[in-house]
Formats: C-alpha cells, structure tokens, sequence
C-alpha cells in the first residue's frame, strides 16, 4: 500500500523521484540532472522519461562507457528502483524511456482517494501565501462584462490555489478614488441638499447618476469648478464630504454584491483609497534610491524597452493608477508577505502592469528572472464579443448589465427543465437551485473554457446547449452518473470499504489512468494560470467515462461492484472540477 506521504504526490512526481534514483546511479558525475518526466501521447506507455537526448550531449566529449543517446535510454531504465506502481518499461526512439503503470497500483490509489477524500489528490504548491487581484470594478460606473470575465477567471484560480494549500488573498482593488468623485459628491449634495435623505432607492441607478453628473459637469463651468473644489476637500479629509464619498462607494457596493452573491464568489475589498496614505513614502523611498525623475513637469520613473515612462506624479501633484498600483504591490510584498502577485484584468492593461513590475525590479523588489519567488503575473483576457462580432451590448448598445444577464442565464435554463417536464417531478426549491447551477455555471464555463487571450462570443442557445463541450452537457453527465449509483441500491460507502476496484477491461484502465492525472492537471492550471486546462480535463474526463460506460457493463455484471465505485471515483472527481471552476454540481436530471 502506497505511504501518506506518496499520497500526496501527482503519479509525475512519484515517478519523478524513481527517475531521479536511476539517473544518480547511471551518471553518478551529473548529479545536477533533473528527471523530465511527461504523459505519454503515443501508444508505448503511460509516462516518459526524456532525459536521453539531453544527457547524452552533456556526456559524450567526456570518455562515457555510453555509445549514444539510446544506449543511455537502457542504462536509465535498467537503473529503474523495482517499485510497484510500474508493470513493465521500454526504450523507444532515440532513447525514450516509456513505463506502463501498474493496473493493481493505479486501483489502490483510487481507492485510497475513495476511503481519504479527494483532497488528498490536492497538488502542492511551493508558496504559502498569494494575491489573487481580479473583479475590481470602478465605484459608481457601471460593471461590466470585462469585469464579469475578471470575477470569474480570478475566482477558478483563486479556488485552484486554495486547494493546492496556497493562502489566497482575494483581493477586490475597486476604484473608489480618483476625480469623477469630486463631481459625484458635487452633484449629491445639488440633488440632496438634506443628506438624510441619500438612499439607495433615491439615488436609484448609480450608472445614471454617474451620467447625469457627467453631464452637468461637462456643461456649466462654475459646476466643474466647485467639482474640483470637491476632490480636495474629499482628499484633505473633510467630514462631509468623506460622508458622501462613503455613501456613494457603500451603494455601488450593494450593486456589485448581488452580483458577487448569485456567482458564489467570495472578494475582500481593499479599493484604491485604502493605499492612499502609503503613497508619499513609497513613492519618496523610490525618490531615495534614484529612480524618480522629473519628465515635463510630471515625476516618472523610465523602463528600459519602453519608450514612455511610467507616470507616479502628475503634473499637478496628484497620483494615479501607477502610483497606487506600485504601493499596493510594496504593501503586499511588505505588509501583507505575499509571495505570488497575480492581477486579472482585460489584455489592454499589460503594458500598465508590465511597467509596474519592471519598475519594482528596478527598486530591487522583485527578483529579475521572474521566476524565482516573489513574483508578479498579469493575467490578461480578451473580450467578450456579441453576435455581430463587435463589443458585447444591448440592442440599445448600452453596457449589459451583469444582473440582468444572470437572471436571464437562469430563466432559461429553468424554462428548459420545464419543458423537461421537471416541474412535475420536482419541488419548487428544488427547480430553482438547478436552474441557478445550470444557468450560471452555463456562464462561467462558457468564459473559463477558451483559453482567457482569446476574444469569445457571448451566446446563451450555445452555453446552455446540453450537447458539446457545455456546462450543461457535464453537469447533465455527472447527475447520470450519479443516478447510475443509486439506482444499483447498493451502499456506496459500504462498497468503498469492503469491496476492491479492478481496472482489468482497456476502458476501466483509461479512465483510471485519467482519474489518476487530476493532481498534476490542476498544478499545471495554477503554474500556468490557465483555467481551460482543467475545463479540457474535465470534457475529457466525460469522453472517457461514455466510452467506458458503454462497453463495460455495471449494473448486474460479474464486477458490478468494482464498476460502481469506478463510477463513484468520476464523481468524484468531475464534483472537485466544477468546485474549482466555480461550478455547482446537480445530482438528478
Ligand atoms: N478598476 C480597474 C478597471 O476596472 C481594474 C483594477 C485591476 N487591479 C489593479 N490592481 N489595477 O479596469
């Protein structure tokens, strides 16, 4: 029986540590070498080595017993440790090492995963704490898809990391200062004069007050005086005006909530403001070691390779988005010792942060490979189009409001299982709860499956398809298969116990081997920060479970029991999927 310890560890790494054994025995004078272990694509096994090639350059000036890269290949496999969880091994090629994995072993890990829970499948991660930045509305203008994609694409890492034992802090960078208040609380105080009376309900839609008071601004000159007046009395701390830039951040917040709510996605708010009186002394700390000099009446701090510099003072002695974005990233590094950076926002913010990040380097804040700890990442996305393939919008080409598009992600999923008939079958609660998981897991599943650079087309007949690669089509998989369980009438968890799996049909050991892969899928989704990679898992693991399901037969069979918990197992498994993807899993159709 595998330790706790390999419990822990991805079937890559397990097999990493094997190869490394091998490899100190056949070139003792290499130590440094490291094992490069990879899943196979071809039909000669399930893993690879491809330490040959590479070795053999390194060694053969050097009177080597070796007489070439094949050769090499043999004296790795032969060094192999004897270990059960490999049946047997080959050289291939100009010196692959391929390895087929022990059926009986690849059992007993699933099993284990049945009786410990999936979390012992979790990844490990070498970095304790993180800052997931992402979502990040402006207060008082309107949220849009950008930041609909940012909510959901940070949260699915955010959620990956968690389970890979990584601290995530997740951070909600709202803009809430900057000039467009001093016009808000100007206007706020014209339409009520009496601040008793602001309200949520007064004030109605913020996105409207925001353009009315934008008109008026752009309109009457003594108006955009005193709405200048504003920002100063706002930014000297003057009580009231304080009171109404509270007010207005407190009512937007309520707007972004129900949003945040009917996504399940948790965000801790730590706006712009709050880096504010942080500004001065990093930005006099940079001054300190040189890096700040003057650029047409701006102070700037220049990258090398780009050819504007980046702006930490404006002209007018005010901050900006560089300044408060190079703060907060001193104070995460400083105050809150994360060691991992990660900002999701559109594409069309890369240079921002590319500048950022280089001018932390420069200061010495961040090592320079960019790969060794702390680090930074921008992770860019693309838009979200609409049928006409330009910008998504209404019919009005006004901005989609967030609610609206998830209540009517949820209206037609719910008139889709009426006309399923489920209405009549199920309670009230019970139609509602599914309409949610299916309509907004329909959403997040139709944005987290391209690859985030990619622009992608927002349509609800596609997402909510339950054929193809959809959020429908999964969720409708894994409830099938529960259903399969239930209605065996066995005990699942007695089974676990009692009962062994056999992997001995070709189909069985596909989707084990697949099962077994999960761990080191979800690693590289965090390494690379790519979500579609486990939504590619996740599709697969579906396609492998049909092809099973239809040539192995489970209930009433010789191995019905083996087969039901090969049937939990995917469940298992495809349920910790949707979790990290923000998903919630149905159980009946
Ligand atoms: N508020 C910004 C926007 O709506 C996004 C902020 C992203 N985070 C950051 N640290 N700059 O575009």
């Amino acid at each position: 029986m595998a330790s706790d310890e390999e419990i822990k560890c991805t079937v890559k790494q397990l097999l990493a540590q094997l190869f490394e054994q091998s490899l100190r025995t056949t070139v003792p004078d290499e130590p440094d070498v490291e094992p490069l272990v990879a899943a196979c694509t071809g039909k000669f096994g399930d893993y690879q080595c491809n330490n040959a090639m590479g070795l053999w350059s390194k060694i053969k000036g050097k009177g080597t017993q070796f007489r070439g890269p094949p050769s090499v290949g043999q004296a790795i496999m032969g060094n192999l440790p004897p270990s059960e969880m490999i049946e047997s091994s080959s050289v291939a090629g100009p010196g692959f090492v391929n390895v087929v994995l022990s059926k009986d072993w690849m059992a007993k890990k699933i099993q284990k995963m049945l009786i410990d829970g999936i979390d012992t499948w979790a990844p490990r991660i070498s970095v304790k704490r993180a800052v997931v930045d992402f979502s990040s509305p402006n207060i008082a203008k309107e949220m849009h898809v950008g930041h609909l994609r940012s909510t959901i694409i940070g949260d699915a890492l955010a959620r990956m990391l968690e389970f890979s034992k990584v601290e995530v802090l997740r951070r909600n960078h709202v803009g809430d200062w900057g000039t467009q208040f001093g016009m808000l609380i100007e206007f706020l105080f014209e339409k009520f004069p009496n601040s008793e009376d602001v309200n949520e309900a007064a004030i109605g839609d913020l996105q409207k007050f925001y353009k009315a008071s934008k008109e008026r601004f752009d309109a009457d000159s003594a108006f955009k005086e005193k709405a200048q007046q504003a920002v100063v009395r706002l930014q000297g701390g003057e009580h009231k005006y304080r009171q109404a830039w509270a007010k207005i951040c407190e009512i937007s917040r309520m707007e972004f909530d129900k949003v945040y709510q009917r996504l399940g996605v948790l965000l801790e708010e730590k706006g712009e403001s709050f880096y504010n009186p942080y500004i001065p002394g990093v930005i006099e700390a940079l001054s300190n070691q040189g890096l700040v000099e003057e650029s047409e009446g701006a102070r700037v701090i220049f990258i090398k390779g780009i050819n504007i510099p980046l702006i930490v003072v404006k002209s007018d002695g005010g901050y900006n988005y560089a300044s408060t974005d190079l703060t907060a990233l001193w104070y995460r590094l400083n105050e809150e010792k994360a060691e991992w950076i990660i900002y999701v926002t559109d594409v069309g913010q890369q240079q921002h942060f590319d500048m950022v990040f280089k001018a932390a380097k420069r200061a010495g804040w961040l090592p320079d490979d960019g790969n060794t700890y702390p680090k930074t990442n921008h992770v860019g996305f693309g838009l979200v189009l609409g049928e006409d393939g330009k910008r998504f919008r209404t019919r009005s080409s006004e901005v989609v409001r967030l609610v609206d598009l998830l209540d009517e992600a949820k209206s037609r999923s719910k008139d889709a299982l009426i006309e399923r008939g489920k209405d009549k079958e199920w309670t009230e609660e019970e139609l509602e709860h599914t309409a949610e998981a299916v309509g907004y897991g329909a959403v997040k599943y139709a944005d987290l499956k391209n690859n985030r650079l990619t622009n992608y087309t927002f349509n609800f007949d596609q997402m909510l398809n339950d054929k193809g690669n959809t959020a429908v089509y999964l969720l409708y998989a894994h409830a099938r298969i529960c259903s399969i369980i239930r209605k065996s009438g066995k005990d699942i968890e007695e089974l676990k116990k009692t009962e062994t799996i056999a992997l001995d049909h070709a189909d069985e050991r596909a989707l084990g081997l697949h099962l077994l892969q999960f761990a080191e899928v979800v690693e590289e989704a965090c390494n690379n920060l790519l979500p579609n990679v486990l939504c590619e898992y996740l599709y697969n693991l579906s396609e492998y479970f049909t092809k099973f399901y239809s040539n192995c037969q489970v209930v009433g069979s010789a191995e019905e029991t083996s087969r039901l918990l090969i049937c939990e197992a995917t469940a298992t498994v495809m349920r910790k999927c949707f979790h990290l993807l923000g998903i919630v899993p149905v159980y009946k159709i």
